[in-house]
């Protein structure tokens, strides 16, 4: 990989960079939308493409589940089983595993899981994720990580449901889970340098520690060691809807550690508000489901805030979702009432919102670009959040 920061805010830690992957050159600070089974629910390649998006992210654990990893080696890899040209991220499969596998128990050795179709104890080591993503061949990939969660299947009553939310974030299980993370970051590595794929897939480790600021700082000292075999970090373990002040200071605190001439990229963060906080403590990428799932449930991204098109008071609206909007759907004028309309009936009208709502993802970040080439990124931030949480359209 080639990284270059080009531009810096000199009063924020804001950050554009280029980023040089196999697939092409990607701007950052940027959002990639998710694209769990190969697709981005709704569209095809092509229509993402078209949209000007070029780096978008798939998961290990469904792609090896389905097609598998013969189908997509028969195919010569996931870029060309889905028709993508652009740049590819997978993510590695533990946190997947862990929010989708009510059964998953994670031991040294690997996430052992029961196999959604037969049942049968299955694991995932940090060896076998790294292969596998070397089958699907993303021009980013990532290390094996364990999330500390453990949310056990049956709980009896909400006070043990609050103990077992709160020792997701702080509680013996998160520093076991983050000296846990850094071994298998060492297993990742080994495995990703013995297979002669390192010039054209990029391995990022994944700092953990949850809450707890120590564990968050012993994470970084040992995994910046780690640098010169590193491309790229992430900031993981944050996407629980922790209070924002906890979750920014520990943004925070990883990216100002964080080596400068590393990409830095949060998992799990998408909202707009988020996004532009991460962006100006330093951070470089982020993904999401939000944009796309909310699109789903008929609500449309704006810079006046979120509009929810199932509302009654759309229904004789004949704007469109947003007039400066350049997406397929604003530019044809599709109207806030043809949406509201069809929105519970016709896919389609998931579709058109889709594509809206990834197209508002790609502005803020292209937005946030321009702003901090041009020295007014405080301006921006300024102007957005007036507009964003000022009046709800
Ligand atoms: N997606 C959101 N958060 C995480 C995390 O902590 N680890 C991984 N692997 N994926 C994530
Ligand atoms: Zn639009």
């Amino acid at each position: 990989m080639q990284f270059e920061v080009l531009a810096k805010c000199p009063t924020t830690q804001a950050r554009v960079s280029r980023m040089k992957l196999a697939h092409g050159v990607t701007l950052l600070p940027t959002f990639m939308p998710v694209a769990t089974q190969a697709a981005i629910k709704g569209l095809t390649p092509q229509q993402v493409e078209a949209l000007g998006i070029n780096l978008i992210l798939n998961n290990t654990y469904h792609l090896n589940l389905r097609p598998g990893i013969q189908v997509l080696k028969e195919a010569g890899g996931a870029h060309k089983f889905q028709g993508w040209k652009h740049n590819l991220l997978t993510d590695s499969g533990g946190f997947q595993l862990v929010s989708l596998n009510k059964f998953t128990k994670i031991t040294e050795e690997g996430a052992l899981f029961e196999s959604p179709f037969d049942g049968k104890p299955t694991m995932l080591t940090p060896e076998e994720s790294i292969s596998i993503q070397h089958a699907i061949g993303a021009d980013i990939i990532m290390q094996l990580d364990d999330v500390g969660r453990a949310i056990p299947a049956f709980l009896p009553d909400l006070d043990s449901l609050w103990k077992a939310v709160s020792s997701l974030t702080v509680g013996p299980r998160v520093g076991e889970a983050m000296w846990r993370t850094i071994r298998w970051l060492d297993r990742c590595i080994e495995a990703h340098e013995k297979s002669c794929r390192t010039d054209i897939q990029n391995l990022f480790a994944i700092v953990q520690g949850g809450l707890d600021p120590q564990l968050r700082d012993q994470c970084l000292d040992e995994m910046i060691r780690r640098k010169d075999r590193i491309a790229g970090y992430a900031i993981g373990g944050l996407s629980g809807g922790e209070a924002k002040d906890v979750f920014w200071r520990i943004i925070k605190q990883c990216a100002d550690k964080l080596p400068s001439d590393r990409p830095r990229y949060s998992m799990g963060i998408g909202f707009a508000e988020d996004l532009l906080v991460c962006v100006a403590l330093g951070v470089d990428m982020a993904d999401c489901v939000f944009p796309t799932r909310t699109a789903r449930f008929g609500v449309a991204l704006t810079f006046s805030g979120p509009v929810n098109l199932r509302l009654s008071k759309h229904q004789a609206d004949m704007a469109p979702i947003d007039e400066t909007c350049p997406c397929p759907t604003c530019a044809s004028r599709t109207s806030r009432a043809f949406l509201h309309h069809n929105v519970t009936l016709e896919t389609a009208t998931a579709h058109a919102i889709t594509q809206h709502n990834l197209v508002f993802q790609a502005r803020l970040m292209g937005q946030a670009r321009d702003a901090i080439i041009n020295g007014t990124f405080p301006d921006y931030l300024r102007s957005f959040f007036a507009t964003y949480f000022g009046n709800n359209g």
